[in-house]
């Protein structure tokens, strides 16, 4: 790991030489979970509500398009094309995006059209999305290529935004940026964070260690995936690298640098796990912050499982940062009766 050591304002100045579009309501809200702590007899905890970008009902992806879809604009598109998950949150933001950008936008959904239509699919047709289904990953790219000819036979001009190269590069430029609000947000407090927890499978978690990095700062950043797909380690060193080579920076990261939680992912990514169904309870129940049962509220369940576990001094400082994702209270509604 090289020593490069930079203020936030020089950060800021790196970022700031990416092209951007503005989407996402920011700065988001650092709230303190005084009863929550307080329930759990635990640290001082901290929510980024990132859930409160805005568009579309929020989430993290929002901060992540404006870098993304400025990289698309390049080529002065006037539909996104985009295949994701049935239930994809960075579906539903992607089409609210692109509403407010003024683009087109078909989703290429991986699964079928559900008997009861609901979360974030839901908000994707009334968002407005063109929105075709596929049965499995190969169809969805053949699709994505067909209604991508479909568009320019009639004149118009598509971007399909799997081919965006950009994607973990904004998410991990966009969570460096995030971070630098959090220190600053804190910073008013004459507080510095400990410890940060976040759903990320890498490209979120990527920009968090950067900034520690780059801060000088003694915090540990402490990702809890929702998914076994990656081998997270090596997969967050590799974004954090090609992003801060994307700003510029000198700066190498290891895998060693990398701490990730893999033992809150449940039986599989996308199916909701009992101890997030009770984290999404409790910070619900204590706070009145709703999570979700496939993202957030196994990444607190694994921050909840930690202060059981003793692992926190009361004064430590927290911050668990909430990456949105909540319509999937609803496509999961029989949890919570
Ligand atoms: C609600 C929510 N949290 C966290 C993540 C993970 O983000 P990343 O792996 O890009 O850091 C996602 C992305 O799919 C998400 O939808």
């Amino acid at each position: 790991m090289g020593a490069l050591r930079m203020t936030p304002a020089e950060i800021q100045a790196r970022i700031d030489t990416l092209p951007r579009v503005p989407i996402a309501l920011r700065n988001t809200p650092l709230e303190e979970a005084k009863h929550l702590s307080k329930v759990l007899g635990g640290p001082r905890i901290f929510v980024k509500r990132d859930d409160l970008t805005g568009v579309a009902l929020g989430g993290n992806k929002l901060r992540n398009l404006e870098f993304r879809l400025a990289h698309a604009m390049i080529d002065r598109p006037d539909t996104v094309i985009v295949g994701l998950d049935l239930q994809s949150n960075s579906a539903r933001q992607t089409v609210g995006a692109c509403n407010k950008l003024g683009l087109k936008a078909i989703l290429v959904l991986e699964g079928a059209k559900p008997a009861e239509v609901q979360g974030n699919l839901l908000i994707d047709y009334l968002l407005g999305a063109d929105v075709h289904f596929a049965p499995d990953r190969h169809v969805q790219r053949q699709m994505l290529d067909q209604l991508a000819a479909q568009v320019r036979a009639t004149g118009g001009r598509p971007h399909i935004l799997n081919d965006n190269p950009m994607f973990d590069v904004a998410s991990a430029v966009a969570y460096l940026e995030t971070t630098l609000e959090v220190v600053s947000q804190l910073q008013k407090n004459d507080l510095t964070p400990n410890y940060f927890y976040m759903s990320s499978s890498g490209k979120g978690s990527a920009g968090i260690i950067l900034a520690q990095k780059l801060l000088g700062l003694p915090f540990a950043m402490h990702g809890v995936p929702a998914t076994d797909e990656f081998h997270i380690p090596s997969r967050t060193a590799a974004i954090a690298n090609e992003s801060a080579a994307a700003l510029g920076l000198d700066l190498v990261i290891e895998e060693s640098d990398i701490t990730s939680f893999d033992n809150f992912v449940g039986q599989a990514y996308g199916i909701p796990s009992a101890a997030g169904d009770e984290a999404v309870r409790l910070f619900a129940r204590t706070e009145g912050i709703v999570l979700d049962p496939i993202y957030t509220g196994k990444a607190a369940a694994g921050l909840v499982a930690h202060i059981r576990e003793g692992r926190f001094n009361s004064s430590d400082i927290v911050v668990f940062v909430h990456t949105g994702g909540t319509p999937a209270v609803f496509t999961w509604n029989e949890l919570w009766l």
